[in-house]
């Protein structure tokens, strides 16, 4: 059994890690009160996966700008995925940009996956 202090180290050290892999890849999209972090999914062409977005000040715009900086940053993705925990607040934020379901895990505290075409001829429907 791991000391909780110890978990939350490890856990730390993993963000911390993570993040800086990131920022070194420029896949790490940073303005001021927020920070969105993707990655290229392996094993696919042109699929981007947002794997974090925070802001600290919501509700200004602040995240759809990050958004925008991020199709901007892809311009060869042709579709963006995000997981998202079914019942965050979030969930509804990516509906609101357009994204729309590709999955629904089942059960309490379940993910969704949301996916955005970027292709103008392709619907997001
Ligand atoms: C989700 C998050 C990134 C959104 O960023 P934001 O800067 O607040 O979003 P914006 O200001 O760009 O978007 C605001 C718009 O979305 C709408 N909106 C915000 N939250 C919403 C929600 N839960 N459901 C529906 N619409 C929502 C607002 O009404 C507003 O609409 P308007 O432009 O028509 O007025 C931010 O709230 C956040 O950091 N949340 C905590 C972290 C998180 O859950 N991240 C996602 C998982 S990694």
């Amino acid at each position: 059994m791991h000391h909780p202090d110890l978990i939350e180290k490890d856990i730390r050290d993993l963000i911390r890690n993570e993040t800086i892999a990131a920022a070194e890849h420029n896949r790490l999209i940073c303005v001021r009160h927020g920070m969105l972090w993707y990655r290229l999914v392996p094993g696919t062409a042109a699929t981007v996966e947002i794997v974090a977005i925070v802001v600290t000040e919501p509700n200004q715009g602040i995240g759809s700008s990050l958004l925008a900086y991020l199709y901007e940053a892809v311009p060869h993705a042709t579709r963006v995925i995000a997981q998202v925990k079914a019942d965050s607040p979030a969930s509804g934020w990516f509906w609101m940009q357009g994204f729309r379901h590709l999955s629904e895990d089942a059960g309490a505290g379940g993910m969704i996956t949301f996916r955005k075409k970027l292709t103008e001829r392709e619907t997001d429907d």
